[in-house]
């Protein structure tokens, strides 16, 4: 039967060849699209768009939580299951499969199929296949990469300990793969849009990065992204492997995140599976900005992240600030933050806590963004003495040459 669909296609105009849509993106081809959109979300140059095109598909069967339902081929599971009326959400909630990065990456949406574990965002369906979405009691995997020893810590690093480690490390660190966020800006891309790559369970993650931990002498064992948090039961059982692997009482563990779904029940529950360093990312205080530097395009669901993101500062100053470090992240460049926006920023937090860490980084070229300039070192030293002038003690700004203090 002819049908009309979309596929993914190249602007070969734009395309610089990187080859990323090909090697980083667990993708079947453009014959053979399934209209997941990653490549679009991925490509650094915007080269890759949808077509219309009209198809010759065929009828597969599938087997559902036991009942079989008849579709067309070219599809991604998720797209099934949405098609057959299973609730979808961008934000967690108890009765949906949750959906942040669509990339492939955080394996939120897994489900089983054919006893595997498959992220259902970017898996296609295939005749005969056998798909049970109920994993509550299966082991959660997600795509990690970038285990290694670094000498820089992350936002959540408290910023005045020496490296313990004879060569200079500081801590070590792996990446989630997966951003619910399409930041133009984006600082880590190729991690955050990886998904051709191998997904760890958290035991097996968490005994890798032990193990670099012996091997760099180091206390601090730190996970970034992407976005760390969006698999909730995976980041959770990691922390707690994570601890037993590490008990030590100077074994620290921290997570970078831009707390976008960091409810408090979910900080409750990384503190008791023992995380001890947090570093949430502010990603301005008005929405509007928000808005422009993650690219979100609906409202609501904008307004969702940034709130919840400032509210679990505050919930980590309100009941954990004795017991955990905490250290803010704030992204700065000129072309999407103003002096007054930080300075606002500056005064809501220190009207908090005057002696939180803060640490601005100098957002840099990267990504999509090419057309921005790094701010140079005299610009972050006026950004440090604003937010200093609100009344925070420790603001540390990031610039080429290393941390303004
Ligand atoms: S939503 Fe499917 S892997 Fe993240």
């Amino acid at each position: 039967m002819k049908v009309k669909t979309k596929q993914a296609t190249t602007n070969r105009k734009l395309c610089k060849n990187c080859a990323y849509c090909k090697n980083a993106i667990k993708c079947p081809g453009e014959e053979f699209c399934v209209v997941c959109k990653s490549c679009i979300d991925a490509c650094p140059q915007s080269a890759r768009s949808f077509i219309e095109v009209e198809k010759e598909v065929e009828e597969f069967n599938l087997l559902i939580d036991g009942e079989v339902y008849t579709v067309f081929e070219n599809q991604t599971i998720l797209n099934v299951l949405e098609f057959l009326g299973y609730k979808v959400a961008d934000y967690p909630q108890d009765d949906a499969i949750f959906t942040p990065c669509k990339t492939g990456g955080c394996w939120s949406c897994a489900v089983l199929v054919d006893g595997e574990l498959k992220p259902s965002c970017t898996t296609p369906i295939e005749d005969g296949m056998e798909i049970v979405t109920d994993v509550e009691k299966v082991t959660p995997q997600r795509i990690i990469t970038g285990f290694q020893g670094h000498h820089v810590g992350g936002v959540g690093t408290p910023k005045n300990i020496e490296a313990t480690s004879p060569l200079g490390y500081l801590e070590v660190a792996c990446f989630a793969s997966g951003c619910l966020y399409r930041c133009p800006t984006c600082q880590n891309w190729e991690a955050v849009y990886l998904s051709n790559s191998v997904s760890f369970t958290p035991k097996i993650a968490a005994r890798k990065l032990s193990a670099i931990r012996k091997q760099f002498r180091v206390n601090r064992i730190a996970i970034s992204g992407g976005e760390s948090t969006l698999n909730r039961k995976w980041l959770t059982q990691f922390v707690s492997q994570l601890k037993h692997l590490n008990p030590d009482y100077s074994a620290r563990i921290h997570v970078d995140t831009n707390a976008s779904i960091l409810t408090p029940d979910y900080i409750d529950e990384l503190v008791l599976a023992g995380l001890t360093d947090i570093g949430p990312d502010l990603k301005g205080i008005r929405l509007e900005t928000f808005m422009k530097i993650t690219n979100l395009k609906e409202i609501d669901l904008a307004e969702k992240y940034f709130t919840t993101s400032w509210n679990a500062v505050k919930y980590i100053l309100d009941n954990y600030y004795d017991q955990i470090f905490l250290g803010v992240g704030i992204p700065y460049n000129k072309e999407f933050m103003s002096f007054e926006e930080l300075k606002e920023m500056g005064s809501k937090l220190a009207k908090w806590e005057p002696d939180l860490q803060v640490t601005v980084l100098d957002y840099r070229p990267e990504f999509r963004a090419q057309h921005i300039k790094r701010p140079p070192e005299h610009e972050m030293k006026q950004v440090k003495d604003i937010l200093n002038e609100t009344g925070l003690t420790d603001v540390i700004c990031q610039t080429l040459y290393g941390y303004i203090r």
